[in-house]
């Protein structure tokens, strides 16, 4: 299992979770900072931006990090309801998700739209965890490579480094589906994705990004999935929520 770079294995709670959620919080942060447990990867909890201060509270000290699951690209004004990425430094993330493909699909954002956003994350100091993949019926048509360069090539900023980015790679279908794509596959997509990105940030550059799998992980396909050559760790929806099915994805780092 590659270590190099460091895996991250992040939870988006999607629009999840009331303040009595933060007991998982509490609980995630106890185990990953246990001598015994303490797992070889980044973990990080993307919660509502409505829990993310009090989040930031209960996890200080530990090494959680948290994180939000989207932002406005501009920096402050007359945008009813909605929040910038320095609002969201300022509430305690680290990092901010940008363009998963329910936004993509339910909001309507447009690869630029989301590559405004990553740079709105950067604008702030924060990471930008790029979400791109295939629809099933794009897959069906063998059209998941060009989709996923198409997206490469739009989303990510020309500014973007191992520091301040990460993609995710989410095929839309195996999204809250139990579905997931054969290690065998996503193997291609990844080393796909690895030299999209050389062509983008050059060859040093984007061997240092980290490449999440995400879409229906669990505790009992994680190894599998981790195991894969290109995959650098997780973005996790329903299993994020119970701290335990959690634990056990980030367990597939040892330390
Ligand atoms: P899932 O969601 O793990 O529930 O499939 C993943 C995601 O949307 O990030």
């Amino acid at each position: 299992m590659s270590k190099n770079p460091k895996p991250l294995v992040a939870g988006n709670w999607k629009m999840n979770g009331l303040k009595s959620s933060l007991k998982q919080i509490v609980k995630i942060a106890g185990k990953i900072d246990s001598k015994k447990k303490k797992p070889g990867c980044e973990v990080m909890i993307c919660p509502p931006a409505t829990l993310l201060t009090a989040a930031r509270d209960k996890a200080q000290g530990s090494s959680l990090k948290l994180g939000a699951q989207d932002c406005h690209a501009d920096e402050a004004g007359a945008h009813t309801g909605d929040l910038s990425a320095e609002m969201l430094a300022n509430a305690g993330a680290t990092a901010i998700i940008v363009g998963h493909s329910e936004r993509r699909a339910n909001h309507g954002e447009s690869s630029a739209v989301v590559k405004a956003k990553a740079q709105a994350a950067y604008r702030a100091g924060l990471v930008a965890i790029i979400c791109i993949g295939e629809t099933a019926e794009q897959r069906k048509a063998n059209r998941t490579l060009s989709i996923v360069t198409m997206q490469l090539k739009g989303s990510v900023p020309a500014e973007a480094t191992p520091a301040n980015t990460v993609i995710a790679y989410e095929p839309v279908w195996a999204i809250g589906t139990g579905l997931t794509p054969t290690p065998e596959d996503v193997a291609v997509v990844h080393a796909h994705i690895r030299k999209r990105l050389t062509v983008q940030m050059g060859e040093k550059e984007a061997q240092g990004v980290r490449i999440l799998y995400g879409g229906s992980v669990k505790p009992d396909n994680a190894a599998e999935l981790m195991a894969v050559e290109n995959v650098n760790g997780a973005l996790v929806g329903g299993a994020s929520l119970k701290a335990q099915e959690f634990i056990g994805i980030t367990a597939t780092y040892k330390s």
